[in-house]
């Protein structure tokens, strides 16, 4: 879909000759002065310090007179008039919010993504962002963690696909009043690898994994030329992610010549101490600028000591240069120099307009993810309605965790949507609990209303506050008394379906068991309750697929698909002692999650058929072709995400038993037949092998096309050497 963007990351020379040229100006003070980026919200002396070149960019500002009256202190009272990048966290819309960028990626439709980012920046740009400290490329394989809901879920592979449509996205050209916006990958980097899924805190991972996992959404987001990258709050095996000159350096600019700008995450720099990195400010300013920091956010360590450690050789002049370079060069190709001030008018040609809202539905109804459907009871047929949960008619938590500019008057329940698409439905509404506390007990006024309904719809699950940043969950069940509530309502004997809200994969075991319907709506945006009715009521045929797996319980986590087979895989084999096998399995509990990645229902169904290897051998240098056929079984028009996946079966060192390398969209009118046809260059199947060189190495693979990781058509091809 992209109608093009700009990379920004990569400057023409005169973009370069005029940062130089600025450069060869500018005192030391006033050169530290661009590396500092400071929240005005807590800066009170923000003016002075701005007027005294001591700010280089500011963040958190989205009131465009107030940006336009900061900008104009940048420009027009300083020595050099250098205006400031102004940075802001739109990470699923700005006024118009989109479903968290989890659910977004249960789309798996990179377009639909990059027109999302897309209007993101366009709102943002008419508000007056230069920068979005978006898209969040994290791979995370733990749902404890909070901050799984503004990733791409647990998989390399379509995380690099939602990297660079975010990327495409929000570095579109023809932006709002011709500005333009830089993307800022983050956090970079392993930051979802948190142990414990505790948020910030220690990752401790092999260079293979950050390089085959943790690594490629960042290259591929900075390949679709990202202007920036965000460093993370986490240590990486001993060193802080925001000091450590392996990533910052070694890996992204000698690998991957990257020019664009490395912020460092909300004081990362400082909290270098609390670490134990370093003894104090000084040390921390002092170990972040030697690594690759370009930009302090809010660490205060460059502007308390650079100068001083420029002054007395500690740190090389030259390192400064290149980093106010790459900010200089930044703010001149975004055009600031010329156009640092921004229409305060563009904001009512762009803000919630129909359109946008419309993307924003169009996302909602293709990330809402069906995972059980028994009966069918699905699409509802009835008029009598018992509508019940904490979620049912919550404005605030279908704006999710970073709701931007979005406001809870802009949100349409559950019950705004169901009276919207069924305004003859019956609908007896029922709190029947708070989210997270004993607050209220409508209980039995909740089992009530469902014996006299024909069905009860329960929407349950998490608040906006649940998920996100500092929101790591120990136990990932239903929060509050919702668990109590629900199996309450089943009692009742009326057939229930269970809408689930959340910014994670919970644990639903009773449910999962008990429910005939679960829709996983995630945190849908401002149009997640007409998204809703419109599933529930068959007005749109569910075709989410999950990006992240969904534990049976947290005991299992990390629980994801693309695991090693261990010498005792559980499919099988394993060692017989005392007339058992002994494999690497619970004796409590299935190895297998509840839902797998890629899984989702739809309201027909669809059948795969005529796996075919065009290619059964394939040289290092070819491309791997494989096609099936795939058939709408049903009555309905539907589609269907189809999934490719390779096991490479033997390997220098072990490999995944399945890795995702190839997905499409597929919509087919009832009983349509298409044929879909892959073809994965065999480069793509490489890893970082014995000496952590990338390659591919021959030898035999399997092969799968299918609806989701745990199913589909195997077939086998050998990559050969020769
Ligand atoms: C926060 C987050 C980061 C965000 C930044 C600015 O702590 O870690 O994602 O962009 O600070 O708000």
């Amino acid at each position: 879909m992209s109608d093009g963007h700009i990379r920004l990351n990569r400057f023409e020379q005169r973009v370069v000759a005029q940062a130089d040229e600025i450069l060869s100006r500018m005192t030391l003070d006033e050169k530290v002065g661009q590396m500092n980026q400071l929240d005005p919200r807590w800066n009170r002396e923000i003016d002075k310090l701005v007027r005294q070149s001591k700010v280089g960019s500011v963040l958190s500002i989205r009131s465009v007179s107030e940006i336009n009256r900061l900008q104009r202190v940048a420009v027009e009272e300083t020595r050099l008039g250098i205006p400031l990048l102004v940075g802001n966290d739109v990470i699923h819309g700005y006024r118009t919010i989109f479903p968290i960028p989890l659910a977004e990626s249960c789309t798996w439709d990179p377009d639909l993504v990059e027109r999302a980012a897309r209007i993101a920046a366009d709102e943002a740009a008419a508000s007056g962002t230069d920068w979005i400290f978006a898209p969040m490329v994290d791979i995370c394989r733990d749902p404890r963690w909070g901050r799984i809901a503004e990733g791409a879920g647990e998989d390399p592979t379509l995380g690099q696909a939602m990297a660079r449509a975010r990327v495409r996205g929000f570095q579109a050209d023809g932006l709002a009043g011709e500005r333009r916006i830089a993307a800022c990958p983050k956090h970079y980097v392993a930051y979802g690898a948190a142990e414990a899924g505790k948020d910030y805190n220690t990752v401790d991972i092999s260079e293979r994994t950050l390089r085959d996992v943790f690594l490629p959404p960042f290259w591929a987001a900075i390949d679709e030329g990202a202007a920036s990258i965000m460093s993370a709050f986490n240590e990486i095996s001993g060193i802080p992610a925001s000091a450590n000159p392996f990533t910052l350096r070694e890996v992204l600019r000698q690998e991957w010549d990257f020019e664009g700008v490395v912020l460092s995450d909300y004081n990362a720099v400082g909290e270098l101490v609390a670490h134990g990195f370093a003894a104090d400010l000084r040390e921390a300013a002092l170990r972040a600028v030697l690594a690759g920091i370009d930009m302090d956010m809010m660490g205060h360590a460059f502007p308390e000591h650079l100068v001083a450690l420029v002054e007395e050789g500690a740190v090389p002049l030259s390192l400064v240069d290149d980093a106010v370079r790459r900010i200089l060069c930044l703010k001149i190709a975004l055009g600031l120099f010329e156009r640092p001030y921004t229409d305060e008018g563009l904001e009512a040609q762009f803000i919630l307009r129909e359109d946008h809202r419309h993307a924003a539905l169009d996302v909602a109804r293709k990330s809402i993810v069906l995972l059980k459907n028994e009966g069918p009871i699905l699409p509802l047929r009835t008029t009598k309605i018992a509508l019940i949960g904490p979620l049912a008619d919550d404005r605030a938590a279908p704006l999710g965790c970073w709701h931007c500019e979005g406001r809870p008057e802009d949100v349409e329940t559950v019950l705004d949507g169901i009276r919207a698409v069924r305004p003859g439905c019956a609908v007896e509404f029922v709190e029947g609990c708070t989210v997270a506390d004993d607050a209220l007990d409508q209980v039995e006024d909740a089992v009530r209303a469902a014996r006299q309904a024909e069905a009860a719809v329960l929407v349950l699950g998490e608040n906006e506050r649940m998920s996100g940043e500092a929101r790591s969950r120990a136990y990932l069940g239903l929060p509050g008394r919702q668990q109590e509530l629900l199996e309450a309502v089943v009692a009742s004997g009326t057939p229930v379906v269970c809408v689930l809200m959340s910014g994670r994969p919970l644990v639903i075991p009773w449910m999962a068991e008990h429910v005939p319907a679960i829709v996983q709506a995630w945190h849908g945006g401002i149009r997640a309750g007409r998204a809703v009715a419109d599933i529930l009521f068959g007005e749109v045929n569910p075709s989410g697929k999950l990006t992240a797996s969904f534990p049976r319980t947290v005991g299992q986590i990390p629980v994801y698909y693309g695991h090693k087979s261990t010498g005792r895989p559980f499919l099988g084999e394993g060692t017989v002692q005392f007339e058992q096998a002994y494999r690497s399995n619970y004796i409590d509990e299935s190895n297998r999650p509840l839902y797998p990645f890629g899984y989702g229902l739809s309201y027909t169904t669809f059948a795969y058929k005529d796996l075919n290897v065009e290619t059964p051998v394939v040289g290092m240098e070819d491309t791997l072709v494989v096609s099936a056929t795939v058939t709408n079984e049903g009555e309905l028009p539907g589609d269907e995400v189809v999934q490719l996946y390779v096991q490479d079966l033997v390997g220098s060192v072990t490999r995944p038993v399945k890795e995702l390398k190839g997905f499409e969209r597929l919509s087919l009118a009832a009983g349509e037949s298409a044929s879909v046809r892959f073809e994965v260059p065999i480069s793509e199947l490489g890893f970082h092998g014995l000496v952590l060189e990338y390659g591919v190495e021959a030898g035999a693979f399997k092969v799968w096309i299918g609806p989701d990781a745990e199913s589909g058509l195997e077939a086998a091809f050998t990559v050969s050497a020769g």
